[in-house]
């Protein structure tokens, strides 16, 4: 028996796709013979050959309508759409440390891109009744570190009750609207994060890796995602293979929320 994600020939637009998770469902989708167009601010080096690149700052509107405009010329539309772009650089200190500034950079870069890029690409889906748009949160949406993350968890809070907003409206259209939310993921970031760690701690990065785990209270798999790991959910979750699931959000973090 065959297990065909139908996904070839189809359009995709995957936003941070030259790093970490955007990028291993940039190589995972284009392997599956997808045409993508990917947007980060630099380019990446050895972005896989036929796909489309695009330098933009999503976190603005005129990042965003230079983003669409491009899915418009250069694929005619688009079938799935993958919001990889994300992140926090939001000093650690708690609520005092956030100011006006930091407060909006974390919303512009974690919930606006989302949201513009939709409001601009949804009607072409609803015209031709069918479409995937899939929105990569956190669980620290659900698990907030008041120390580091206050903004950040905030904003992917939002995006969460944004998603599960326009998936009602847009399901009778055809089209489908789900999250992911991982948990810690083995990135370029994440290791250099373990590495900075083992350093300013005179341990190994094996050392540094468990006391990262543990203080977001410990992964029970024992380690964190893979980014292809993520990227095989939500290749599942673009595909017609998953046509009956929409407005819900899977949570990929090798157990770390420890709540029901
Ligand atoms: N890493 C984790 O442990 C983790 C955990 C939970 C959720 N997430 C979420 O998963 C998603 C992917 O995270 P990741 O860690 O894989 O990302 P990453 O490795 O930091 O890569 C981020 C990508 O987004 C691009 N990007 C960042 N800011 C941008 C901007 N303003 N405009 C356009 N592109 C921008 C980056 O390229 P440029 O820098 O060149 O722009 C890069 O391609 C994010 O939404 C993140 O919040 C990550």
């Amino acid at each position: 028996m065959s297990f065909d994600l139908g996904l070839a020939g189809k359009r995709a637009l995957v936003t941070g796709g030259t790093k970490g998770v955007g990028r291993a469902v940039v190589e995972t989708f284009q392997g599956l013979g997808m045409h993508v167009l990917t947007t980060a601010r630099r380019a990446g080096e050895g972005l896989p050959d036929g796909v489309h690149f695009v330098a933009a700052d999503v976190s603005t509107e005129e990042g965003c309508a230079h983003v669409s405009e491009a899915v418009r010329e250069r694929m005619n539309g688009v079938d799935v759409i993958v919001h990889g772009a994300g992140g926090s650089s939001a000093p650690a200190g708690g609520f005092a440390a956030l100011d006006e500034a930091e407060w909006q950079a974390e919303m512009n870069l974690n919930l606006f891109p989302a949201v513009r890029l939709d409001r601009s690409l949804l009607p072409g889906m609803i015209a031709q009744r069918s479409g995937v748009v899939i929105h990569v949160t956190s669980i620290q949406r659900v698990l907030p570190l008041p120390e580091a993350t206050t903004a950040y968890a905030s904003a992917k809070a939002a995006l969460a009750a944004y998603s599960k907003s326009l998936s009602k409206e847009v399901a009778p259209h055809g089209v489908r609207v789900v999250r992911v939310s991982p948990g810690w993921i083995a990135t370029e970031a994440a290791r250099a994060l373990v590495r900075r760690v083992a350093l300013e701690n005179a341990i190994d990065d094996a050392a540094a890796e468990k006391v990262l785990m543990q203080s977001i209270g410990g992964i029970p798999i024992g380690r964190p995602t893979q980014p292809e790991e993520v990227a095989d959910l939500i290749t599942f979750l673009a595909s017609g293979r998953a046509g009956a699931i929409t407005g819900t959000e899977f949570v990929i973090d090798g157990g770390t929320v420890p709540t029901v």
